[in-house]
C-alpha cells in the first residue's frame, strides 16, 4: 500500500473507533475524551509489541502503520488549529464577551503571562535539583498548558443557570488565551531552537506585533469573504465553504505570507465572520455551517486526544521519577498562576469598577475548572514531532503536558460536580425555587389549554383528553420529585415544601410573569427576524438585552426589571463618547449612528411590548389571576410610556429621518408577505422554480435597498432647530454651525418641570419646538417655538424668578452659563436681542407686583 493511501486508511480508522467510543461513553458516563485518551494509551502500548504482530497482510500493515505513525509538526498544527480555532471564535458571544473585555483580557492575556512564567521558573528551579532542563523550555511547556478548555465549566454553569456574564466571561476568556499562549508558543519555539536574535525586548516586540497583524489579516480576510458572499447567490454548501476556506487560508495567511500570528488571526475572522457573514446568511444557512463547523471541530478534537495520548505513551519509558515531581510542581504553578489572577487581578478591577465582582463561589468553580484539552494537546504533539527541537526537550514537554491535560481530565473534570455540591452551588435559593416551580406549574397550564383548545377545535370528545391531563399532573409531580432528589442529595436534608401556583406570594407570581414575558419577548423577537422584518444583528441585541433582563428577574424580581428596562432606554456609554466626539471635535459619525441604532431598536421594542400587554391580558391572566396580571399591566404599560416619551424626542428632532426608518420596516414587512405568497404558489406548483428562482432575486435585491439605513444628518437637523430660534434669524450658516456646538439639545416631556423658581441659574434654554408654560403671580404665559427662558437668572446672577414647565413634548436647546458668556460676548448683538427682552419681562413683572 502506497503511504498516502496508508495514512488516509489509518486516519478513517482512527475516526472509526471514535465514533464507537461515544456511545460507550455515554452509557458508563464518563467523558467521551477521557475515553480517547484511554484508546490513545492502549495503542501506544501497544507500540511496544510491534515487533511480535504477526505478520496479517493487509491489516498488519494498518496495524504497524498506526503504531509507528510520524507526522510533521507543522502539519499537525496547521490541520488542526484552524478548525479549533474558528469554531471557538465563530460560537462565542461576540457581543457578551465585549461587556465583560476588560475582566475577559485580564483573564485571557495576563493569565497567560502569569501561568507560562510561573510555571517556566518554578519548573526550571525545581529541575536544578534533578537534572537540568533549559529555562526556555520549561517557558514552553508553561505556554503550552497556559490554555484553558472551556466546554467543562460551561455546561455546568448553564446546568446551574449561572449568570450569562460568567459563561461569556469563561468562553471568551479561554478563546482568546488560546491566540495568547499559541503566539507566546511560537516565540518560545525559536528560543529553543536558539535563534541567535532572541531577547525579551524583541520578544515583545515580536508579540505585539503578532497580535496586532493578526488582528488586522483576521477582520480584513473575513470582511472580505463576507462581502464575497453575496455573489453566491444563497447557494449554502458555497457558502459553508468558503468559510472553511476562510479559516485555513487565513491560518496560514497569516502565520507564513504576513508572518504574524495565524492563529490571533483564525480567531479574529472567525469572531468577525460571526457578526458579519451571519447577517448576509439565510438563518437555515447558518445553522448548517454551524453544524459543519462543530463536526470538523469533532474530528480535530477526538483525532488529537487519541494522538497525544499514543504518542506521550510511546515516550512513556524515558519517563522517570523525575517526571512525576516535575508534573506536581507543573500543577502547583498553574494553580496558584490562576490563582493570582482570580484572587488578586480580578477585584482590582471590579475596584476600579471595570468589571462586576465575581461570586467567591464561582470563583473557585473557575480555579478548579481550569480543564486542558486539545489545544494544549496539539501544541504537545507538534513539540513531540518537531526535529529541530533537542529530543530530551521534546519528550520532557509533550509528556508533561499531555500528563497535566490527564491529570485535569482525570482528577479535576470528575471532582468539580462534588466541589459544587459543598460550595451549596448547586441549591437554587428559596427565590429561584418558588421562580421554577411557579414556571413548570405555568408552562403545565398552559399545555393544558392549548390541549383543551385542540380538542375544541376537532370536535373530540373533552373527556377523550382526561388521561392526558393526568400525565401532565405526573409527570410534572415526577420531575419535582427528581429535582428535589438531585437538590438534596448528599446533604441530607428535608426537600423543600412544594409551593404550587396558588400558594405563590405575590412577589414571586409577579417574577414568574415577567420571566414568562421575557420569554416571550425572546419569541417574538425571534419571529420578526424570521419574517425578515429585523436583521440578524439587530435581534441579536435585542436578545443579549432580554438575557440580561432574564437575568435580572431572577435576581431582583420586578424591581430589577424596571430598573434594567429604563436603563435600556437611557443614555450607554457608548452614547457619551458618541456625543463628546461630535461636541468636541466635531465629529459625527458615531452619534448618527448610535441615535439610528436606538431608534430602531427602540421602535422594535415598542411594538413587541404592545404584544407584551395583549399577552399579559390573554395568556398570563387566565393562569396567574387578575391580581398579579395587573402588576404586570402597571409594568408593561410604564416601560411602554418611557418608550413613546423616547421616541417621540427622536421623532421631533429627525423628523424626517424617523419617517423613513418606519417606512422600511412596513417594506420589509410587506416583502416577507410578498415572498411568503411565493413560497405559496411554488408549493402548489403554480409557478414554476425556475420563475421562483427570479421573483426570489427580485425580492433580494428590493429587500437589499431597504437593508441600508436612511441617512441622518446631525447637522441639519441641529441646524434646523437652532434656525427656528428667533435670536438666530440673522446669523449666516457657518456661525449657525458654531452656535449649534455649543447647544445641547434636550427633550422635556408634557408637565416636565424645566426651571424651578429660587434656583441658582446654571443654563437657558431656547425652544426650538413645543410649548413651555412660565408661572408667574398674575398668571401663566405660554411661550412657544422660537422664544427662550432662563436667561433672566444668567444675567442678573439672581435666582430663578419663576417656575418653567413643558406644555407639550419640547424640544429645547441648552446653552450653559459658560458658553452664554462665550457667545454674548462673541455676537454682541445677540446680547443686545436677549437683554431687551429680560428687561421687558423684568418690567412686566415688576408693573404686575406693583398692582
Ligand atoms: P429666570 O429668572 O432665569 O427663570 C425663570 C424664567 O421665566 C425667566 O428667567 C424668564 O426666562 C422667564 N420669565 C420670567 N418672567 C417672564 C415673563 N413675564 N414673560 C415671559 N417669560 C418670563
Amino acid at each position: 500500500m502506497s503511504e498516502p493511501v496508508l495514512f488516509v486508511l489509518i486516519i478513517m480508522v482512527l475516526l472509526l473507533a471514535v465514533s464507537f467510543m461515544m456511545p460507550l461513553a455515554d452509557r458508563i458516563s464518563v467523558p467521551a475524551t477521557i475515553l480517547l485518551a484511554v484508546l490513545g494509551t492502549a495503542l501506544g502500548l501497544g507500540s511496544y509489541g510491534i515487533g511480535e504482530i504477526p505478520d496479517i497482510g493487509f491489516a498488519g500493515e494498518v496495524v504497524h502503520g498506526l503504531l509507528d505513525l510520524k507526522l510533521d509538526a507543522d502539519l499537525i498544527l496547521v490541520l488542526f488549529l484552524p478548525p479549533l480555532l474558528f469554531t471557538a471564535g465563530l460560537t462565542i458571544d461576540v457581543r457578551l464577551v465585549m461587556n465583560e473585555m476588560a475582566a475577559v483580557l485580564l483573564l485571557a492575556i495576563v493569565a497567560v503571562f502569569v501561568t507560562t512564567a510561573a510555571a517556566g521558573w518554578a519548573l526550571f528551579f525545581v529541575s536544578g535539583y534533578v537534572g537540568q532542563v533549559g529555562l526556555f523550555t520549561c517557558m514552553l511547556l508553561g505556554a503550552v498548558i497556559a490554555t484553558t478548555d472551556p466546554a467543562a465549566v460551561i455546561a455546568i454553569f448553564r446546568d446551574l443557570g449561572a449568570p450569562r456574564r460568567l459563561t461569556a466571561l469563561v468562553s471568551g476568556e479561554s478563546t482568546l488565551n488560546d491566540a495568547a499562549a499559541i503566539a507566546l508558543f511560537a516565540i518560545l519555539i525559536d528560543a529553543v531552537v536558539d535563534r541567535p536574535d532572541w531577547n525579551v525586548g524583541n520578544v515583545m516586540i515580536t508579540l505585539t506585533r503578532d497580535f496586532i497583524g493578526g488582528i488586522a489579516v483576521g477582520f480584513i480576510a473575513a470582511q472580505i469573504t463576507s462581502s464575497l458572499l453575496r455573489h453566491l447567490f444563497n447557494l449554502p454548501l458555497a457558502e459553508i465553504t468558503v468559510s472553511v476556506a476562510l479559516a485555513y487560508v487565513t491560518y496560514i495567511m497569516g502565520d507564513v505570507l504576513v508572518d504574524v500570528s495565524g492563529v490571533v488571526a483564525v480567531v479574529v475572522a472567525a469572531m468577525t465572520f460571526a457578526v458579519e457573514g451571519r447577517s448576509r446568511l439565510s438563518p437555515g444557512t447558518w445553522e448548517k455551517l454551524l453544524q459543519t463547523w462543530y463536526q470538523l471541530d469533532f474530528w480535530a478534537n477526538s483525532l488529537i486526544f487519541v494522538l497525544a495520548a499514543m504518542l506521550a505513551t510511546r515516550i512513556l519509558p524515558s519517563a522517570g521519577l523525575d517526571d512525576l515531581l516535575f508534573l506536581a510542581v507543573l500543577v502547583l504553578a498553574a494553580f496558584a498562576g490562576r490563582a493570582f489572577v482570580l484572587y488578586a487581578l480580578l477585584p482590582v478591577l471590579s475596584t476600579l469598577r471595570v468589571t462586576a465582582p465575581i461570586g467567591g463561589r464561582y470563583k473557585l468553580v473557575l480555579l478548579w475548572g481550569g480543564l486542558r484539552g486539545a489545544i494544549t494537546l496539539t501544541l504537545a504533539v507538534s513539540v513531540s514531532q518537531h526535529n529541530m527541537i533537542p529530543e530530551e526537550d521534546r519528550h520532557f514537554v509533550s509528556v508533561l503536558a499531555t500528563a497535566y491535560v490527564l491529570f485535569t481530565l482525570f482528577v479535576q473534570a470528575p471532582t468539580l460536580k462534588p466541589l459544587l455540591r459543598l460550595l451549596r452551588l448547586d441549591q437554587l435559593n428559596p427565590n429561584e425555587l418558588a421562580l421554577r416551580d411557579g414556571v413548570i406549574a405555568l408552562s403545565k397550564a398552559q399545555v393544558r389549554n392549548d390541549i383543551e383548545e385542540v380538542t375544541r377545535d376537532y370536535g373530540f370528545d373533552p373527556e377523550l383528553a382526561e388521561p392526558l391531563y393526568e400525565e401532565l399532573i405526573k409527570s410534572g409531580e415526577a420531575l419535582e420529585q427528581e429535582v428535589q432528589a438531585a437538590e438534596t442529595e448528599g446533604d441530607g436534608s428535608e426537600p423543600p415544601g412544594k409551593p404550587a401556583a396558588a400558594q405563590m406570594s405575590e412577589a414571586a407570581g409577579v417574577a414568574v410573569g415577567l420571566v414568562a414575558l421575557t420569554n416571550r419577548e425572546k419569541e417574538i423577537y425571534l419571529e420578526h427576524f424570521q419574517d425578515g422584518t429585523i436583521s440578524r444583528n439587530r435581534v441579536a441585541k435585542l436578545i443579549t438585552l432580554v438575557d440580561g433582563l432574564i437575568d435580572r428577574v431572577k435576581v431582583d424580581g420586578a424591581k430589577g426589571y424596571e430598573t434594567l428596562t429604563n436603563q435600556q432606554i437611557n443614555l450607554t456609554m457608548r452614547a457619551r463618547v458618541s456625543l463628546r466626539l461630535y461636541r468636541h471635535i466635531g465629529w459625527g459619525g458615531p452619534l448618527s449612528t448610535w441615535i439610528a441604532d436606538r431608534f430602531e431598536r427602540l421602535l422594535i421594542t415598542q411594538l413587541v411590548v404592545r404584544d407584551l400587554v395583549r399577552f399579559n391580558k390573554r395568556s398570563i391572566r387566565p393562569l396567574l389571576g387578575p391580581k398579579t396580571s395587573a402588576v404586570l399591566d402597571g409594568i408593561l404599560n410604564r416601560r411602554l410610556t418611557s418608550l413613546d416619551d423616547a421616541l417621540a424626542a427622536t421623532d421631533l428632532q429627525y423628523p424626517n429621518f424617523t419617517k423613513e426608518l418606519r417606512y422600511q420596516y412596513l417594506v420589509r414587512a410587506a416583502l416577507r408577505l410578498e415572498h411568503g405568497s411565493y413560497q405559496h404558489a411554488l408549493a402548489e406548483s403554480l409557478i414554476s422554480r425556475e420563475v421562483y428562482r427570479e421573483l426570489e432575486r427580485d425580492i433580494a435585491s428590493r429587500r437589499a435597498k431597504v437593508e441600508e439605513r436612511p441617512t441622518l444628518d446631525l447637522g441639519t437637523g441641529l441646524v434646523d432647530m437652532v434656525s427656528r430660534v428667533r435670536v438666530f434669524h440673522g446669523l449666516k450658516h457657518e456661525d449657525l454651525l458654531d452656535v449649534v456646538r455649543l447647544l445641547r439639545p434636550r427633550l422635556a416631556v408634557p408637565g416636565q418641570r424645566i426651571l424651578r423658581k429660587g434656583d441658582k441659574g446654571s443654563a437657558m434654554y431656547f425652544i426650538a419646538a413645543g410649548t413651555v408654560e412660565v408661572g408667574l403671580p398674575q398668571g401663566a404665559v405660554e411661550l412657544g417655538a422660537g422664544e427662550f427662558v432662563g436667561e433672566m437668572a444668567l444675567l442678573s446672577g439672581k435666582p430663578r424668578s419663576a417656575n418653567v414647565r413643558a406644555l407639550t413634548y419640547c424640544h429645547l436647546l441648552g446653552l450653559s452659563k459658560r458658553d452664554f458668556q462665550k457667545l454674548l460676548k462673541a455676537k454682541p448683538w445677540i446680547k443686545e436681542v436677549i437683554e431687551k427682552i429680560a428687561k421687558d419681562r423684568q418690567a412686566i413683572n415688576l408693573q404686575n407686583k406693583e398692582e
